[in-house]
């Protein structure tokens, strides 16, 4: 069955109080509009039509790397029928067309399948939703009693939009989502016939209904359990709920998948996570772009993780940050990470590092067992198997205008407070005496001191003031 979508993105979304149009406003650090166009490729579409209208430029530069997308313009906005009419000249005659909104983000792929199936190019198909408090909604009006509506399953006769509505058909609790699927054919026949002679002096999308009952064509409604699936944002705190809905969904199907998250509504995925056994994560994590976690990873509470891919038995401490979104980190197997470790662009550290507190690693290798344990910068630097550097070692990478790179070899003891000043070469087992700014390049097995000597002033007084004096 060729499925084709139609995207409702037109809206201003006033109540957002934002200069962003609406449906870029972000869900899991990805615009709302994203989450259908997923939806629309993960069922198979062979093309989507994103309706536009306020802000269309942005919203259609937005969409950039999606396949099969086509734009229509709806200028002014006259209502939901006269969105769908835009996109008439773009749509096939053959198959089914579904038709989402761009601020309804959690719309389950699933489901659409579902109206497809039911609709099957033949009948009409509405996602429908029992409400306790429908007010404002179009109700769905279904064959015999309007009251009797909870268990009422007779075929559909209308939609009825609330301004327009009875008290009777007020009662109604079934509400319509927003969300169709239909007979591209018909359907498009049916958005020629709209009028706007309603309440609102709008083009109704939910008046084809009508036109599908009047032409003998059969009209169901399936009516889903999952209030967030339908739930459209039109502010802030509506947005957030849906967030924190979405996060829950993630966060179980890890649980399920066997990780064990210290708080599933404490967890926050903004990408994707794949994760081995026994992985343990704990409270107030944030994971971006593509992260993978080996076997028996443990994160501790508070950590941001982004872009990286992190191996077997790896322990990443509370509060650390790695950020490869630049350019991907790596943590090699059994490494230990943190606490208020940070990790940048192009870290990769082997097998058995140690990154400690208050250290920063950039662009950086750190071969099998090399340890910093404490308050370093490690920036443009490849660093040998086994080396230690003391605490406060800094590499000087950056002369204003160029990075230099700084090459420490194997089991090298870099003392304390030492600055490599790059571009700078030390060989294997090279010792550096605390506080030393080494500036030239190091033959193997040598120490290096390059600080002033100690001396010591014999006989020296200290000053005294005059009343203290004995
Ligand atoms: C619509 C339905 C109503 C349903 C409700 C569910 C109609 C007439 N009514 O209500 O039965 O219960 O959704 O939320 O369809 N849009 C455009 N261009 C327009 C108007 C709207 O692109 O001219 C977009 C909006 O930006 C939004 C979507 O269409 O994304 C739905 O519009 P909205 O105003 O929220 O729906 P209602 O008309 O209130
Ligand atoms: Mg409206």
């Amino acid at each position: 069955m060729k499925i084709e979508v139609v995207v409702m993105a037109a809206g201003k979304g006033t109540r957002m109080k934002s200069s962003k149009s609406k449906v870029l406003q972000e869900l899991a650090k990805q615009p709302m509009l994203h989450h259908v166009l997923n939806a629309a490729k993960a069922v198979g579409a062979s093309q989507t039509v994103v309706i536009t209208g306020h802000q269309a430029e942005v919203v259609e530069a937005a969409c950039g790397g999606y396949e099969g997308l086509s734009f229509a313009r709806q200028e002014p906005q006259l209502g939901t029928g006269h969105a769908v009419q835009q996109a008439i000249p773009h749509l096939s005659d053959e198959g089914v067309t579904v038709v989402l909104s761009g601020d309804v983000p959690l719309t389950q792929p699933e489901t659409i399948k579902q109206l497809v199936e039911c609709s099957a190019g033949e009948r009409m198909a509405l996602l429908s939703i029992v409400l306790d408090d429908p007010t404002g909604y179009g109700r769905v009006v279904r064959e015999g009693s309007h009251l009797d509506s909870l268990d009422n399953k007779g075929s559909v006769q209308a939609i009825v939009e609330h301004k327009d509505a009875s008290d009777a058909i007020r009662a109604i609790q079934e509400t319509y989502t927003g969300i169709m699927a239909a007979p591209t054919k018909l359907l498009k026949q049916w958005l020629q016939r709209l009028d706007n002679n309603n309440a609102q002096q709008e083009y109704y999308l939910t008046d084809v209904v009508k036109f599908a009952v009047a032409d003998g064509v059969q009209v169901q409604a399936i009516q889903t359990q999952n209030a967030h699936e339908v739930a459209g944002v039109n502010s802030p705190v509506q947005l957030a709920a849906l967030e924190r809905a979405y996060q829950l969904q993630q966060a179980n199907a890890l649980l399920v998948q066997g990780v064990r998250l210290a708080d599933p509504a404490r967890f926050d995925l903004r990408g994707t996570v794949e994760c081995g056994t026994d992985v343990e994560i704990d409270v107030g994590c944030v994971f971006e772009g593509n992260v993978k976690l080996g076997n028996n990873v443990t994160i501790g509470a508070h950590c941001v993780i982004a872009n990286c891919d992190i191996a077997d038995g790896v322990h990443i401490k509370a509060f650390s940050h790695i950020d490869g979104m630049d350019k991907p980190v790596t943590v090699g197997e059994n490494a230990v990470v943190g606490p208020y470790a940070r990790l940048r662009p192009g870290a990769v550290l082997a097998e058995n590092v140690h990154i400690g507190n208050f250290v920063e690693v950039k662009n950086t290798k750190l071969g099998a067992g090399a340890k910093a344990n404490h308050l370093s910068y490690l920036g443009d630097s490849d660093i040998g198997a086994r080396t230690n550097y003391g605490a406060g070692v800094i590499t000087a990478n950056y002369d204003g205008v160029n990075k230099h790179k700084t090459v420490v070899g194997e089991d090298c003891r870099i003392g304390s407070n030492a600055v490599l000043v790059a571009p700078v070469t030390l060989g294997k087992k090279v010792t550096v005496g605390a506080g030393s700014a080494i500036s030239k390049d190091v033959p193997n097995n040598m120490l290096v001191v390059a600080r002033s000597r100690q001396t010591v002033i014999e006989g020296w007084k200290r000053p005294e003031k005059e009343d203290k004096k004995a």
